[in-house]
């Protein structure tokens, strides 16, 4: 019997994991919601697994009416546990590449749409003692700022308006959680974003790609993951980036130290384009970016080959117009929403007239 999956994301990459789903062949999408993709899965169910632009991947548990914004309405909440099938639902996690057990204790986490009298913590302590008691493990509260303990099982509720639905976690950890990822800088991208506008460069075999403000290197090493066969280099004006590109991408690639404005290699020799410059919140624009980025779209524009594509994270279309007249031409914008704040991924390709 299939299993409904639900895949977690940014919102604003919701059809990008739709398309992946598909891509992948997990099954048939079955919804498409705010931050979330249910499908019924195909066999294998494992593939599950492979996901790069989702943030994570759980078994569909139960489904209710959505409660109403009141406190006092909380308590309905525990009706998403009263059917729960345990053993159906261990079997279900295992089929999908997950521990057959539940661990040794239950971590809940909630997020819900619309404005409401009580707050997350009300709706994961009313559902984690529910669980708890049905499945007598111990229930771990987040409430006061404690972070479960890693061997727990993870459970997530979601009211979305019309629905609470209940789900369990396949893996131990979240999917965006990278085991490549040794080292960090400030600013780092997480990593589905980065697997989003790698799909979006259309990596061919052979291709010299560059990120010239590489940081940590996610987008490369999602890239390398992507495209195996294409030729990778990353600079940063940083050498602590270019220490924690060198330890998560294991040499796989040229690095050095380097300014984005002032990049080490000739004219139109590079195919693809991927970064996410520094555009002064979490991390300082420094060297020739540091009164404005026109410096680093005439160096992208100089470095790309005629038949080439950039692919960048922008922080507002302002930035749009300081591309295009550097001589770029947008042929993809798309908004997402990550950790609170908007920006924008777009796809740029040279604009021709300016190689005449
Ligand atoms: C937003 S972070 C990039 C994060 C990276 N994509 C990652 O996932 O780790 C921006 C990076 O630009 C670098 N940077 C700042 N000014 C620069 C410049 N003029 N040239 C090159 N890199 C620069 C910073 O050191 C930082 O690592």
């Amino acid at each position: 019997m299939g299993i409904r999956l639900v895949a977690r994301c940014v919102h604003g990459l919701e059809s990008v994991v739709a398309a992946e789903i598909l891509s992948i062949g997990l099954g048939s999408i079955v919804e498409l919601g705010h931050r979330e993709i249910h499908c019924d899965t195909a066999q294998p169910e494992t593939t599950v697994q492979r996901l790069r632009t989702a943030d994570d991947a759980f078994v569909l548990v139960a489904t209710t009416p959505d409660i109403g914004r009141t406190k006092g309405e909380v308590a309905a909440l525990t009706e998403l546990v009263t059917e729960l099938d345990a053993p159906a639902l261990r079997e279900a996690r295992r089929r999908c590449g997950g521990p057959a057990e539940f661990g040794a204790g239950i971590a809940v986490s909630a997020s819900f749409l619309g404005r409401r009298n009580f707050n997350r913590y009300d709706v994961e302590d009313t559902v984690g003692a529910a669980l708890s008691e049905r499945l007598g493990l111990q229930y771990h509260s987040r409430r006061n700022g404690a972070r479960p303990p890693d061997h727990c099982s993870g459970w997530r509720v979601v009211l979305d308006g019309r629905r609470a639905r209940l789900m369990l976690r396949i893996a131990v950890q979240p999917l965006h959680r990278r085991a490549y990822k040794l080292q960090s800088v400030p600013g780092s991208l997480h990593p589905p974003v980065a697997s989003a506008m790698v799909q979006l460069a259309d990596l061919r075999a052979g291709d010299w790609v560059l990120d010239p403000c590489c940081g940590a290197g996610t987008l490369l090493v999602e890239a390398m993951h992507a495209q195996p066969d294409a030729r990778y280099s990353g600079f940063d004006i940083d050498p602590a980036a270019v220490c924690a590109i060198r330890a998560n991408a294991a040499n796989t690639l040229t690095t050095g130290s380097a300014d984005a404005a002032n990049v080490p290699l000739p004219q139109g020799s590079i195919d693809r384009i991927v970064c996410n410059p520094p555009w002064g919140g979490q991390v300082p624009a420094r060297g020739r970016l540091t009164h404005g980025s026109t410096p680093l779209w005439a160096e992208l524009r100089r470095l790309i080959a005629t038949d080439g594509t950039a692919v960048v994270l922008i922080p507002d279309t302002r930035e749009l117009a300081i591309a295009i007249r550097a001589g770029f031409h947008p042929t993809h914008l798309q908004q997402i929403r990550n950790s609170g704040k908007h920006s924008f991924i777009v796809r740029l390709t040279p604009n021709r007239e300016r190689n005449r």
